[in-house]
């Protein structure tokens, strides 16, 4: 199978340039100027990117699809999180395992590997969320590299839940730092929290905004700073998940101003949106964008600090965290965010974002003058796939690079308005009404053509796993 992509404007991190790439199987084996070559000559399919760009597939790298949360399960499965994943243009998924407490690593592995398995539209990968910190989890955590598991994600929220004490987190910091691998922290202390949900609750403040209300700023800057500390003290790699707070990413700021292999994410929803327009919606509509990290206040400047630390580079990484709930209960999963109507500390956490990353990142990115295209392709594609230790496989377009592409068109445009343009198991998008300039045209995982205009043409079962290496953003 030989495929020429021609005539496009092929856009990485580091370059726009016009080229024709020639894949062979899975893989780009040649990229020329366009028609200095006579790939044409018995090429299988010829797609012709006249007018478009070609960029890197998505990667992202914070994705939960079939996880048990909030007395419920997210809605998405791998079949259809990823599949919606493809329509927007991601063709890697870092999605996580889970270890509850009283189980061993290696059982939520592979629970974990058992649902993805056969069911993927594109490739996948696993962080592990370790739940239960002890003497045999810290072993099973260095025996997970061989499993190409070099990331775990720890909580300093959800105190009896996911939640890990100082101790615990620091131990696995230490040992993070003995394997080379890189802790992911939920950063919000959750102690804290707590108290604050049950006095909001006890003066009748139950609406979905007391979500954003009780936990503060301080409450998100504060773990930051204390993750930091502990990482520094331990000497391991430090990933702070869904940033939103100001006040959080200056403290990620300060530390890698002093060198620290300190890293940070944000996701679409904290740029675009906010407890004024969102979460404090008439009735009981601000549910819809529930999450935690929380939506802030748009009158406290988050937003725009966040734009600045992307397009600067304070912040590394754009990922979702895409864990979606049915706002309207649903046939087969029942109720979801309404499990919170009359208290909000009953709602489940977690929005869905996975198909909009793509395209509402380069609509207000790019088209917006945040940064340019290729800080877009950047923060969407190459800096996490160097994060999470897939690059350059994934997250660029190179000789020798998987064929993961996105032909994008940015003369086209179209509405985000469900459900009509989402894919997803989801009866929302937190972004509707929102116009994009330019339209995916073509997305292709590994050469082969999963989507076509508005058609899926993939199978499920077409994303393998990848086992990662380190991360190569250490310094
Ligand atoms: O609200 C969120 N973020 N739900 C998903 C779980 C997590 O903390 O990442
Ligand atoms: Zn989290
Ligand atoms: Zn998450």
């Amino acid at each position: 199978m030989r495929k020429v992509i021609t005539n496009g404007t092929v856009v990485t991190a580091d370059q726009t340039v016009a080229a024709d790439l020639l894949i062979e199987e899975e893989k780009i084996v040649a990229m020329s100027a366009p028609r200095s070559h006579n790939w044409l000559e018995g090429a299988s399919t010829v797609i012709d990117a006249t007018g478009k760009y070609v960029v890197p597939g998505g990667v992202d790298v914070h994705t939960h699809f079939e996880l048990p949360f909030g007395g419920t399960f997210v809605s998405d499965s791998f079949e259809t999180g990823t599949r919606a994943a493809a329509f927007g243009g991601t063709t890697t998924v870092v999605d996580f395992a889970v270890q509850v407490k009283g189980q061993s690593v290696r059982y939520g592995f592979e629970a974990w590997m058992a649902k993805a398995d056969g069911n993927c539209a594109i490739d996948y990968g696993f962080h592990m969320i370790v739940g239960d910190i002890n003497e045999s989890s810290l072993k099973e955590m260095a025996a997970m590299v061989g499993e190409g598991v070099t990331s775990f994600k720890l909580f300093m929220a959800y105190p009896g839940v996911l939640y890990s004490n100082d101790g615990e987190i620091f131990r696995a910091m230490q040992q993070a730092a003995i394997d080379g691998t890189t802790i992911m922290m939920h950063a919000e202390n959750g102690i804290a929290i707590d108290v604050l949900r049950e006095q909001a609750v006890q003066r009748g403040e139950t609406d979905p905004k007391y979500h954003s209300i009780t936990r503060p700023p301080s409450t998100e800057s504060e773990a930051v700073h204390r993750a930091i500390t502990f990482a520094e003290l331990a000497g391991s790699p430090l990933y702070i998940v869904h940033m939103s707070a100001k006040e959080a990413v200056s403290e990620l700021t300060h530390a890698r101003d002093r060198g620290l292999n300190v890293f940070g994410e944000t996701c679409p929803q904290y740029l675009h949106l906010s407890v004024e327009d969102h979460v404090s919606l008439p009735g009981f509509e601000g549910a819809k964008y529930v999450c935690s990290t929380p939506i802030r206040f748009k009158a406290e400047g988050h937003q725009d600090h966040l734009w600045n630390a992307l397009a600067r580079g304070d912040l590394q990484v754009v990922s979702t965290d895409h864990a979606c709930f049915f706002y309207d209960d649903d046939e087969q999963l029942g109720r979801q965010k309404r499990l919170g109507e009359g208290n909000f500390t009953l709602i489940p956490n977690g929005l869905p974002g996975v198909e909009e990353r793509f395209n509402v990142m380069y609509q207000s990115g790019v088209v917006g003058g945040r940064f340019d295209i290729n800080r877009w392709v950047d923060l969407i594609a190459t800096a996490p796939a160097k994060m999470f230790g897939l690059y350059p496989r994934k997250g660029t377009i190179a000789v020798g690079s998987d064929a993961d592409l996105v032909v994008y068109d940015p003369q086209a445009s179209f509405t985000y308005s469900a459900p009509g343009s989402i894919h997803g198991n989801i009866d929302y998008t937190c972004y509707e009404g929102m116009e994009i300039n330019a339209k995916i045209d073509k997305v292709l995982s590994r050469g082969r053509l999963i989507v076509d205009g508005d058609r899926y043409v993939g199978s499920r079962g077409d994303g393998k796993y990848l086992e990662r290496g380190l991360s190569q953003m250490l310094i």
